[in-house]
């Protein structure tokens, strides 16, 4: 995988934002205050889930959007109303704003939101962004005989460079999973798969979508795809250094207790 070490400046990123969920240990009463502060159907949709880590997930996805429009576009907590499509992809439903963007992830110690703003309505008023994060996991078998399960997801081009001959197992793994969470930053960003043309916006580099791919820790990587504006350079794909990881690190690291000092009460 070609490494081109460029910093991203001048887009209309607004937020690119994760918090370890794995280090949000709540209170009985923290937990509560967070479970109250969405709305009832998001907290229904929560509960149902087994694991209180998967819960805590989801739980720190759904704050960081209303963090997102209560911070950034200062919209009292309450006020905020989501709905979903019909892919399930999160939407706002209000106040009404035009040109923002937004979409969240979670995966092993992450729950992270890339949301852009003051896009150019090019694509009339569909979605623009997708961010995916990915625990890098070893599988009980072979890592050879694991990747080739998802042969059929992947370009000639894209397999060679998973499987070059020059690179270790563990290296081959992280170069899986880095493809994986770009393809899927770019399926998030346009809320389904449709075909498997998506797949050609990586392997020949489509001009109106770019990526941003990088590392939150050693064992999480992380990817945002999100449609291109007038005006931002012409890389497809900027990656961050992959020694460098503190330097380089685009998402801002947030505190799940301190988002909720500001978390209002939702009823209904
Ligand atoms: C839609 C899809 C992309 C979501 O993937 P996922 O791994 O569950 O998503 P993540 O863990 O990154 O994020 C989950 C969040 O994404 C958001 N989300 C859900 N559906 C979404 C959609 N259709 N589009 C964008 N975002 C979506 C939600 O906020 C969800 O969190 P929540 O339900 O707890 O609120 C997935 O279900 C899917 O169909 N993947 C395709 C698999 C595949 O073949 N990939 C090929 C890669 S080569």
């Amino acid at each position: 995988m070609p490494i081109i070490a460029k910093e991203n400046q001048d887009t209309k990123i607004t937020a690119r934002w994760a918090v370890n969920v794995t280090d949000w240990q709540p209170t009985e009463e923290q937990y509560t205050h967070a479970l109250n502060s969405i709305q009832t159907e998001e907290r229904e949709r929560i509960l149902r889930r087994r694991l209180k880590q998967d819960q805590k997930l989801s739980l720190s996805g759904r704050l960081l959007l209303r963090w997102l429009f209560h911070s950034v576009y200062q919209v009292d907590w309450e006020v905020t109303r989501f709905g979903r499509s019909k892919n399930e992809r999160p939407i706002l439903i209000s106040p009404e704003v035009s040109k923002i963007d937004f979409n969240i992830s979670h995966h092993g110690d992450w729950a992270v939101l890339a949301s852009i703003g003051n896009f150019e309505d090019r694509r009339q008023n569909l979605n623009v962004i997708g961010v995916d994060v990915m625990k890098i996991e070893t599988p009980d078998e072979p890592i050879s005989q694991y990747l080739r399960i998802f042969r059929e997801q992947f370009s000639e081009y894209e397999w060679c460079t998973i499987n070059s001959p020059n690179i270790s197992e563990q290296e081959k793994l992280q170069r899986f999973y880095r493809y994986w969470c770009l393809k899927e930053s770019y399926i998030k960003a346009i809320g389904s798969i449709k075909t498997k043309t998506q797949l050609y916006v990586i392997n020949e580099p489509c001009p109106e979508w770019k990526f941003e791919e990088s590392y939150l820790d050693r064992n999480h990587c992380v990817a945002i795809a999100y449609y291109k504006n007038k005006g931002d350079d012409d890389a497809n794909v900027k990656h961050t250094i992959v020694d460098d990881l503190d330097r380089t690190l685009p998402f801002k690291i947030l505190d799940v207790n301190h988002i909720l000092q500001y978390a209002k009460e939702i009823k209904g």
